[in-house]
């Protein structure tokens, strides 16, 4: 009797044991593998539940460089933004520590390309891009570079005779001008297509009168202007000219209409460091109805929207 309760004992026992070292074991190995984890790391250097969340969602690449900085909630910020593009975490990050914008700015600089000097690390403009492609201060065209649409601009629409766009624009801008027009007021276009060689005598001559410095604010070097894409209008109307456009109705018109037509302000007020170029309250792009209104519903520049919406797909 003595003899089989002792070993009912024992065998409880080693089922005691057993479970122990079960769970000693599986504990042991769980907070080994947790420590492996990008959770434990984030939380180790203060990121907390949250913000571990926000970080979880990027590559493991992403992840192991923000595990080499240590905590700062800006990085959550940048993260959060609405054009934040997972490619240039790292340039984010060393504008933002180096800079005194804000995550909004820092990213919209980064992804225009705005945190290099203006003609430095330039590439081709991609050309498949179609009406959206680009050209500013870090994309340009060839020299021999024509679209194979352009089409004369009637000089009912137009300061003299030699005016040209693409196809596509020309008939945007025939619908905008009736539009205006129904409302008294006249478009007119003041310069359209602009080849290489008449951009860089533009060029040249506000080079040689103001110096590289200014002449880069107002016109751009022969290659990384728009005009050569035969997409941009320098649009006037009578009595007016480049310094007082502003003051006329049809400035006004154009600023709330011209994208229901397809065409954008692309260097607006208050956007300089994003475009490299002054303000310009004449000059139009057309980008096509659909990106043009959300360019102008969301208060964006074309860099912006291309850096984001183009650049990639
Ligand atoms: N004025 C614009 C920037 C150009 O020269 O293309
Ligand atoms: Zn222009």
């Amino acid at each position: 009797m003595k003899k089989r309760r002792i070993k009912k004992n024992s065998i409880i026992v080693l089922i005691f044991v057993v479970v122990v070292i079960v769970f000693g074991i599986t504990y042991t190995i769980n907070t080994i593998n947790y420590h492996k984890t990008y959770d434990y790391k984030l939380k180790k250097i203060g990121y907390n539940d949250n913000e571990v969340e926000t970080i979880e969602k990027l590559s493991d690449k992403s992840k192991n460089y923000i595990l080499t900085l240590e905590y700062n909630k800006d990085i959550i910020s940048l993260l959060n933004e609405k054009y934040f593009i997972e490619d240039n975490l790292k340039d984010y990050i060393d504008y933002y520590l180096n800079n005194d914008s804000d995550s909004t700015d820092t990213v919209a600089i980064v992804n225009v390309g705005a945190n290099k000097d203006w003609y430095t690390d330039t590439k081709k403009t991609d050309l498949s891009k179609g009406h959206l492609m680009l050209t500013n201060k870090f994309n340009s065209l060839d020299e021999s570079y024509n679209s194979n649409d352009m089409v004369k601009i009637s000089n009912q629409y137009s300061y003299g005779d030699n005016q040209m766009v693409t196809e596509e624009t020309y008939n945007a801008f025939i619908e905008m001008f009736k539009a205006a027009k129904t409302e008294g007021l006249t478009l007119i276009v003041n310069s359209s297509y602009r080849s290489f060689e008449d951009q860089e005598e533009t060029y040249d001559y506000y080079k040689s009168t103001r110096g590289e410095k200014e002449a880069d604010k107002i016109a751009a070097r022969a290659g990384f202007s728009e005009h050569q894409t035969g997409m941009a209008v320098d649009i006037q109307t009578y009595g007016s000219t480049g310094a007082t456009f502003e003051e006329f109705d049809e400035f006004k018109w154009l600023s709330e209409n011209a994208y229901k037509y397809g065409f954008i302000m692309r260097y607006p007020k208050g956007k300089e460091y994003l475009t490299g170029y002054e303000y310009e309250s004449w000059h139009y792009r057309y980008v096509g109805v659909d990106v043009a209104t959300y360019i102008h519903d969301n208060n964006i520049t074309f860099d912006e929207y291309y850096a984001y919406f183009v650049e990639k797909d």
